[in-house]
């Protein structure tokens, strides 16, 4: 632990935490099991998903909250589960049930929490599935692209490309479709194709485009599926998406 090491409680237990990382970070280094859907550590947290609810009993928020967008503080007092917890968490998974109730992640949870749906779902706008997390369009802020974006207000509200329009700035890296947790986004094969006619005969090699490769010309089509140097750059990532090579690269970390 760094010198920035503060402790916090942590259902009655003292723990050692870093002053002003997520709480829920924290809490899960601890061995605490709260779900989340929203999060992602690489981008901004914005408590879209309210699953991660947790207590704080003293510092200065009080009161049930998400702790994925809350900094960790010295002295805090924090409750990562209870009825009352429990009580709001599947509420809340019931209302994500609605708008994505085939996503494998959600139905997994809701067996989970043993939470069952007792409203019907009323029409969604914009991407079957979507829970409107917008990890995807975080992650493509994140990467400098800005090819998706949040549309629409209240129930209007759905994911799209800026101005409902094909996005020039989208570098087909995948990212999005990493990010999401329902499964709500994919690469359709339109994309791929206009990928092609976009760039000729010298196609550059999807890790060029995203600054992690540079030169690097596509020999297979952009079927990258089949191309060895995805392989070593999905071996290189660790189990993250390759694109976020090129957030650890800016931020300084290895
Ligand atoms: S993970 Fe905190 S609100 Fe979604």
């Amino acid at each position: 632990m760094s010198d920035l090491a503060v402790t916090i409680r942590l259902d009655g237990v003292a723990v050692e935490a870093r002053a002003g990382e997520s709480l829920l970070v924290a809490a899960r280094r601890a061995g605490r099991g709260i779900p989340s859907l929203c999060f992602l550590e690489e981008l901004p947290a914005i408590g879209a998903c309210r699953l991660c609810l947790v207590e704080i009993q003293s510092g200065s928020r009080t009161g049930i909250t998400t702790s994925c967008n809350v900094p960790v503080e010295a002295g805090m007092a924090v409750l990562t589960d209870s009825p009352e917890i429990r009580r709001h968490r599947a509420l809340n998974l019931e209302l994500l049930l609605l708008r994505a109730p085939e996503a494998p992640a959600l139905r997994a949870l809701a067996r989970a929490l043993k939470v069952t749906s007792r409203f019907s779902a009323p029409p969604v706008r914009g991407l079957a599935n979507c829970i409107l997390c917008e990890r995807c369009t975080r992650m493509c802020d994140a990467l400098g692209h800005r090819a998706l974006a949040p549309a629409g207000r209240g129930e209007k509200k759905r994911i799209d490309t800026p101005f409902s329009r094909v996005s020039e700035s989208c570098v087909g890296c995948g990212a999005c479709t990493w990010a999401c947790p329902t499964g709500a986004i994919f690469m359709e094969r339109e994309t791929v194709a206009r990928f092609k006619a976009r760039w000729g005969a010298e196609r550059p090699c999807r890790y060029n485009l995203m600054g992690l490769l540079p030169g690097t010309v596509c020999e297979n089509d952009y079927r990258c599926a089949r191309c060895e140097v995805d392989r070593r750059m999905l071996r290189r990532a660790g189990g993250r998406h390759p694109a976020l090579l090129s957030l650890r690269a800016t931020e300084g970390k290895p």
